[in-house]
């Protein structure tokens, strides 16, 4: 019993792995003919641009913009846009976020920096553009009714903007270093990562053309795996490797970050996400069999290593 349960549990795994790898084709390969072409001038900030987009990130943004549109299984609906769109306005917030005056961090998705590689004033522009280039792809590369464009650019102006991100990482600065209650360290993680992602999901499902009763559902996975999924990153902050991860590791310790860990320890933050996790993965009973790639991804999101 134990041994069966063990491969299927390794099906599984593979599935979602398999399903990661090829969503990531599909998203590099639009980004790759969204995004302009390193000899484009100016020739620095579109090098910059490229080299902070590609190769290294998890892409788990836009595969579940991917996932929420395959959870409502309307075939005739293409999220690929507005799935770079996210994957773009995420690496943006990971350039600025890595910059001296924000975290001062050297490593990202492997690589120097984009500050590092291509120093302060093209990197703050680069993420500059990557944001705005991201509402140039809704715009001109998302097929689909115009309302449902316009519906994707509030969820996402929303999300990253001062009431979202932005916000969130505001809060996440100014409590470095100091005593910092619960509701405050659930605020800055629900703002800085969780309303992203939240977004990535109803992006998706309402380019699907997803009625409310389904919108709510991804909704509360949305909200349930967005805050588990900062939760797994302040853990690998502590316990990843930095060769498997692409960035340093016990920073957030150094600067006195408000972190889950920092604030209830390692094994409640850890509890915590996979309780998030399962409250995600039961939040999509309304969908049937299509909600599976959804549902697995919570669990891998948990779980990663990366
Ligand atoms: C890192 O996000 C920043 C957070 C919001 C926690 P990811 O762990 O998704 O980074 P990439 O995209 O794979 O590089
Ligand atoms: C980043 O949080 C959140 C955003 C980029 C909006 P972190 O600062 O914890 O992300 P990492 O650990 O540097 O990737
Ligand atoms: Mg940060
Ligand atoms: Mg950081
Ligand atoms: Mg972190």
């Amino acid at each position: 019993m134990e041994v069966l349960r063990v491969s299927l549990r390794r099906r599984i795994e593979l599935d979602v792995e398999e399903y990661i790898r090829d969503k990531t084709v599909l998203i590099d390969k639009a980004l790759d003919a969204f995004l302009p072409g390193e000899d484009e001038f100016p020739q620095t900030l579109h090098k910059a641009m490229r080299y902070s987009v590609f190769t290294g990130g998890k892409r788990l943004r836009p595969i579940m913009v991917m996932a929420a549109a395959d959870a409502i299984g309307n075939e005739s609906a293409d999220v690929t846009g507005v799935a770079c769109a996210v994957e773009l306005i995420h690496t943006y917030s990971l350039i600025h976020d890595d910059l001296p005056a924000m975290d001062n961090d050297d490593l990202r998705r492997g690589k120097p920096t984009c500050h590092k590689a291509f120093g302060e004033a093209t990197a703050i522009l680069a993420g500059d553009a990557l944001l705005t280039l991201a509402f140039d792809m809704i715009a001109c590369k998302t097929s689909g009714r115009s309302f449902h464009k316009i519906m994707s650019i509030k969820e996402l102006t929303r999300a990253a903007g001062s009431f979202g991100m932005v916000g969130g990482q505001v809060v996440d600065i100014e409590s470095e270093g100091r005593d910092i209650t619960f509701p405050v360290l659930e605020f800055i993680h629900i703002h800085k990562t969780g309303l992203l992602i939240r977004a990535a999901v109803r992006c998706g499902a309402i380019i699907s053309g997803a009625d409310g009763k389904e919108l709510e559902a991804l909704t509360k996975y949305g909200d349930a795996v967005g805050l588990a999924f900062q939760i797994a990153d302040d853990i690998l902050d502590v316990e990843g490797v930095t060769k498997l991860m692409g960035k340093n590791i016990g920073g957030d310790a150094r600067k006195g970050k408000a972190t889950y860990p920092a604030i209830i320890g390692m094994k409640d933050s850890r509890k915590r996400a996979e309780e998030l996790a399962e409250k995600g993965v039961s939040a999509l009973e309304v969908f049937d069999g299509k909600a599976e790639p959804l549902k697995e991804i919570a669990r891998y999101i948990v779980k990663r290593k990366r």
